[in-house]
């Protein structure tokens, strides 16, 4: 069993990131902007927000965070949206979700540039990445692919079970792994919470990628031999002997379901850091799009 080491990756990532922005400065050129909308004070989302800040700020990028109330109403967010789509400064701006009950997020990210959409979250980037244009793909599938690449994980052919259909992971990942390319032509299963023959499912899987947010949901008796593992889930579970009272698992059942499988993602230090490597070279992306 090997492990996946996103952290380790997502540090390799954003040197190279690094380098690539360093070479700008020396020319004289301006750095990389990217912007995060904060709205509310969940505080998952606080912490999620303050990695990718500290992310530009590790790799040279310029950050701006934009801290808005949850009293904020849904036209008054569609303003400060108009705002950073009219910042020829930005290069590209995120919306951190959840958003408060009473504000659409279908609504908001539809309001969204698409050309500085580096959540790749817009209907634009989602077509465009189904029909294998070039865009914007989400973070997390993005660090995901080039996981898998950066590793020599081949995926052609192989059969891949993806859990979980959300907009953000599932069901871009579906798309990803099916299209006719390099990380890519496996034949994909999307399940979710109506599939029935679950475990059968699973069981013929060469491929996993876990997300739908129940802590430990994918067991040792529903994965194969010799199985490619990719959790995404972040779950936090009670656990009295940590300082913080809590620790995070992931969708699996990584003590168990390790030493059946070839390779693995941990949580915490697996696709986490990479969802915010992939952000970088989005933004990364969106700049020399500016700049040419
Ligand atoms: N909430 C959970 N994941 C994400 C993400 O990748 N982008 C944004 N904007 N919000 C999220």
């Amino acid at each position: 069993m090997q492990i996946l080491d996103g952290k380790t990756l997502s540090v390799t990532l954003q040197r190279e990131l690094a380098d690539k922005v360093d070479v700008l400065l020396a020319q004289g050129k301006r750095p990389p902007h990217l912007a995060a909308v904060i709205v509310g004070d969940n505080p998952a989302s606080k912490v999620y927000v303050g990695h990718k800040i500290k992310a530009c700020n590790r790799v040279g990028f310029k950050s701006s965070m934009i801290t808005l109330s949850s009293e904020i109403t849904q036209e008054e967010l569609l303003v400060e949206i108009d705002k950073l789509n009219m910042d020829d400064s930005i290069d590209g701006y995120i919306v951190q979700l959840p958003l408060p009950r009473h504000i659409d997020p279908d609504v908001i990210t539809v309001a969204v540039n698409p050309s500085k959409d580096v959540d790749g979250f817009h209907p634009v980037n989602i077509g465009k990445m189904a029909m294998g244009l070039d865009g914007f793909v989400p973070a997390t599938p993005f660090g995901i692919i080039t996981m898998l690449d950066r590793y020599n994980i081949t995926t052609e052919g192989k059969s891949v079970v993806v859990l979980g259909r959300s907009n953000i992971v599932g069901t871009p990942m579906s798309i990803l792994l099916s299209r006719n390319s390099k990380i890519g032509n496996a034949t994909v299963t999307l399940t979710h919470s109506r599939t029935k023959n679950l475990k059968e499912l699973l069981l013929q899987a060469d491929i996993i990628v876990a997300a739908i947010g129940r802590n430990r949901f994918v067991t040792a008796d529903m994965v194969k031999e010799g199985a490619i593992i990719i959790d995404v889930g972040i779950n936090s579970i009670p656990d009295p002997s940590k300082k913080s009272g809590y620790r995070l698992v992931g969708d699996v059942d990584f003590e168990h379901v390790a030493e059946k499988c070839a390779f693995i993602t941990p949580v915490p230090g697996g696709v986490g850091p990479l969802t915010v490597a992939a952000l970088l070279l989005n933004t990364f992306k969106a700049y020399q799009t500016n700049e040419q």
